[in-house]
């Protein structure tokens, strides 16, 4: 399973997803303007892991501190906070671990300064091996609803690479394929950043696990002739009522599966549950340059120059879409979450 963020003697080692398939690179995390760009560049995405990397991102920062005194240092390590907070507005994950890692900091208030720096540290590991096993339980919980022989649709990568290790959406299909069940995943390529073609393809083969790539306009034609029993994906943010925001254009994969009678799945850890966010409606959908759009990455253009863009990162998908959210405590109909779920 690959490592998509580590602690490597106090810097924050990443793999950087901006250049995979081609390029297995890794990028050293030193400060917290590194972190900050890793994320908002997606050289590190996924909800879980960009959560994950800024709680590391508070610790290094909190870690260079010079405070002597509890006010000066939090006041240092809040505005670290409000830094990384500003990387990306869609995926819940992030502020969860943000408020966590901020909730620790008041807990250690009457320790002293390199105390609390260790604590951070602490906490933060913790945040990072916590997601490993919430992906471990998921798996567990989604496995079951994937039968021997069945193919598998999912759309952009919620895998390793998205979380601290072994994935949301394919956990689900990892533990399937664990338990020695034949199966296919079939990929959408997930445009315009192509997270299914260039993430999930590459995910998928290095553990062997049977993969098809399609370009994400090919999903009905498959779905009609009858070549998907199932889909699940993963999650950036799931409101109270059970609307999931995740990568532009699951709804659409999502509206398919209904009208095809596909079971549609999402894949999500207790973290990206946000039940102070009513409906869907109410999810800030990050924009993204123009550019992802007209070229493919940034380098060759695939449009003329000028051209008016529209590039929301995520969509909503209707809780009506969905059958049932597979959780780390078990799989729920999007309606039960906010009584399962409740602090
Ligand atoms: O823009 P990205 O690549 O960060 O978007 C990622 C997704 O939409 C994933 O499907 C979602 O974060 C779930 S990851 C377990």
């Amino acid at each position: 399973m690959v490592h998509t963020v580590e602690w490597q003697q106090g810097v924050i080692r990443l793999l950087d997803q901006s250049r995979l398939p081609e390029h297995v690179e890794f990028l050293q995390c030193s400060t917290v303007d590194a972190v900050v760009s890793a994320i908002r560049e997606l050289k590190v995405r996924g909800a879980p892991a960009i959560g994950v990397t800024a709680a590391m991102g508070v610790a290094l920062g909190a870690g260079t501190s010079g405070a002597e005194q509890y006010e000066t240092f939090a006041r240092e390590v809040n505005s670290i906070c409000d830094r990384l907070a500003a990387t990306r507005p869609t995926a819940v994950n992030l502020f969860w671990a943000i408020e966590r890692m901020k909730r620790k900091l008041s807990e250690c208030r009457a320790m002293n300064i390199p105390d609390i720096k260790s604590a951070l540290f602490q906490e933060s590991q913790s945040i990072l091996d916590e997601d490993i096993e919430l992906c471990k339980a998921m798996g567990r919980h989604g496995a079951q609803l994937i039968k021997d022989g069945q193919t598998v649709l999912t759309h952009c990568n919620a895998g390793a690479l998205a979380t601290a290790g072994y994935g949301t959406a394919l956990g689900v299909i990892r533990a399937a394929w664990e338990q020695g069940k034949r199966i296919e995943v079939i990929a959408d390529e997930t445009r315009p950043v192509l997270q299914g073609a260039r993430l999930t393809a590459w995910e998928l083969m290095q553990d062997n696990i049977p993969v098809t790539l399609i370009t994400d306009n090919m999903a009905g034609a498959m779905m009609r002739q009858g070549r998907i029993d199932l889909c699940v994906v993963g999650a950036d943010r799931i409101a109270a009522n059970g609307d999931v925001a995740n990568k532009i254009g699951t709804y659409s994969v999502s509206v398919l599966a209904k009208a095809h009678g596909i079971p549609f799945y999402v894949a999500a850890p207790y973290s990206t549950i946000d039940l102070k966010t009513a409906s869907g409606e109410d999810i800030t959908i990050e924009q993204r340059n123009p550019l992802e759009v007209t070229s493919i990455h940034g380098s060759h253009p695939v449009a003329p120059q000028g051209v008016k863009v529209y590039n929301p990162a995520f969509d909503v998908t209707p809780a009506a879409n969905i059958v049932g959210i597979i959780t780390e405590r078990g799989i729920f109909k999007p309606s039960e979450l906010s009584r399962h779920f409740a602090r």
